[in-house]
C-alpha cells in the first residue's frame, strides 16, 4: 500500500519535531527515514502509525486519507527497537498473541507456520521463549508478531538498533530478503546511514525535522542536494570546507585560504559569495592525478589503516578532511600534507542555505571533460 504525507507539522511546546514533511512512498517499497538522533524520525512513524496525531498536514494510505484514523484501521504494522517479546510465551505465542481468539486454533497454528516459514524459524525455536533465543532470532519473532496481522505497511523503528555489529550486518541482508519475498511496502527508521544505504529502494534524509532530500541511495550519495546530506552519507561522509566563488574576467574562481584558487572554467564570473566546497574521500588522493586536479594544504595528518587502503585524516583551515590512499603509501604521522581533487568530483553547496549550487557542479563537470581531453 502506498503512503503519501504532505506538508506534516508537529510541535512539541517549543520544539518543532516536524516542519512540513512530504514524501510518497510507492506500493512496495523499502523506504528508509534516514537522519540523527532527535531530527524526528520515530515522530514521523508514530504519525504514520496513528499513535500521534500531526498538528497539520493529509496522510494518505493506499491512496485514502487516514489522517482521522484510528490505529487499528490503517493496518499498518509495527516494530520498534526495543521489541518488547513476551517472556512467559514462546516463540510461536508471541508471533500469535494479535490473532490469539479472533480466529480458530487451528487458522492460527497454519498462520503462525506460514510467518515462521517465511522468516526461516524452524519448529524447534517456534517452541522456545524469548530468552532460549539470539538476538536474530528474537529479531525475526518480533518482525513475525507485527506479520501475522497482515499488514499493508511495515513500519520500523530502528529495529536493529540493540544488536551488535556483526547481527546487524545479518540481519540488513535477512530482513532485505525478507522483504524480496513478502513485498510489503515498508518504512525504515535508522539513524544509520550504512543500514539505509544497503537495505532501501529509496530514502528520505531528515534534519532538524526537515526533509533534506528524498531519492535512490546511489543518488543521493552522488548528489547530495545539501551539504548535509553530503556530510551525513558515506564512512566517512563527504569531506566539507569553506572558499569563496567570485569571478574574473575569464569565468567563476573558487578562491580559499592562503592564495588557493581554483578556476570554473565555463562557469560564468559572479558576485563573490561564500561556499562549502565537497569532495568524497575516495576521491581525494595523496598524488596530483591530472594537470588540472585542485591541490588542498592541509596539516596534523593521521592515518587510519582500513586493510589494503587507509584513510589519511588533515586538517584545512579548521575543516577535517579525509583521503583514501594505500596502506603502503602512507605519510609521516602529524605532518603536512598536500590532497588532491579532480575539479569534476567537486561538490558546491551555497554556504548560507547548504543547497547543492548545480549550474555550477555542471560547469566543473565540463571543466573535467576538457581536463580528460588534454590528457589524451
Ligand atoms: N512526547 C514528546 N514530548 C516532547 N518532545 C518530544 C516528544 N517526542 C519527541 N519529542 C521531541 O521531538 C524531537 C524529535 O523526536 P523523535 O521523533 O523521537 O526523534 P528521532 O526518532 O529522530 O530520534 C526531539 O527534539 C524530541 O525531544
Ligand atoms: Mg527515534
Amino acid at each position: 500500500m502506498s503512503v503519501e504525507l504532505y506538508a506534516i507539522r508537529k510541535a512539541y511546546g517549543a520544539t518543532d519535531a516536524l516542519k512540513e514533511v512530504s514524501f510518497e512512498v510507492a506500493e512496495g517499497e523499502f523506504f528508509s527515514i534516514l537522519g540523527p538522533s532527535g531530527c524526528g524520525k520515530s515522530t514521523l512513524l508514530r504519525i504514520v502509525a496513528g499513535l500521534e496525531r500531526p498538528d497539520s498536514g493529509v496522510l494518505k494510505l493506499g491512496g485514502l486519507d487516514v489522517s482521522r484514523k484510528a490505529p487499528a484501521e490503517r493496518g499498518v504494522g509495527l516494530v520498534f527497537q526495543n521489541y518488547a517479546l513476551f517472556p512467559h510465551l514462546t516463540a510461536a505465542g508471541n508471533i500469535g498473541f494479535g490473532l490469539k481468539g479472533r480466529v480458530s486454533k487451528h487458522e492460527l497454528a497454519t498462520r503462525v507456520g506460514e510467518i515462521a516459514e517465511l522468516l526461516d524459524l524452524d519448529q524447534a525455536l517456534l517452541a522456545r521463549r524469548p530468552r532460549e533465543l539470539s538476538g536474530g532470532q528474537r529479531q525475526r519473532v518480533a518482525l513475525g508478531r507485527a506479520l501475522i496481522r497482515k499488514p499493508r505497511v511495515l513500519l520500523m523503528d530502528e529495529p536493529l538498533s540493540g544488536a551488535d555489529a556483526l547481527l546487524r550486518e545479518r540481519m540488513r541482508s535477512d530482513l532485505r530478503r525478507f522483504h524480496e519475498r513478502a513485498g510489503t511496502t515498508t518504512l525504515y527508521v535508522t539513524h544509520d546511514q550504512r543500514e539505509a544505504m544497503s537495505m532501501s529502494d529509496r530514502l528520505v534524509v531528515i534534519e532538524g525535522g526537515s526533509v533534506q532530500q528524498v531519492g535512490r541511495p546511489i543518488d543521493v550519495y552522488r548528489e547530495p542536494a545539501t551539504a548535509f546530506a553530503a556530510r551525513f552519507l558515506g564512512s566517512p561522509g563527504m569531506s566539507l570546507w569553506p572558499m569563496q566563488l567570485a569571478g574574473n574576467g575569464s569565468g567563476a574562481v573558487l578562491v580559499g585560504d592562503a592564495g588557493t584558487e581554483w578556476p570554473l572554467p565555463g562557469a560564468p564570473g559572479r558576485d563573490p559569495c561564500a561556499v562549502i566546497v565537497g569532495a568524497r574521500p575516495e576521491r581525494i588522493g595523496l598524488t596530483r592525478p591530472s594537470s588540472a586536479a585542485c591541490r588542498l594544504r592541509c596539516r596534523s595528518a593521521t592515518v587510519e589503516p582500513q586493510g589494503e587502503t587507509a584513510f589519511v585524516r588533515a586538517f584545512h583551515g579548521q575543516s577535517e578532511i579525509v583521503a583514501t590512499t594505500g596502506v603502503d603509501a602512507v605519510p609521516g604521522l602529524g605532518g603536512e600534507v598536500e590532497l588532491w581533487v579532480e575539479p569534476c568530483d567537486l561538490h558546491l553547496f551555497d554556504a548560507n542555505s547548504g543547497r547543492r549550487l548545480e549550474p555550477l557542479s555542471t560547469a566543473a563537470g565540463a571543466m573535467a571533460a576538457s581536463a580528460h581531453g588534454v590528457l589524451r
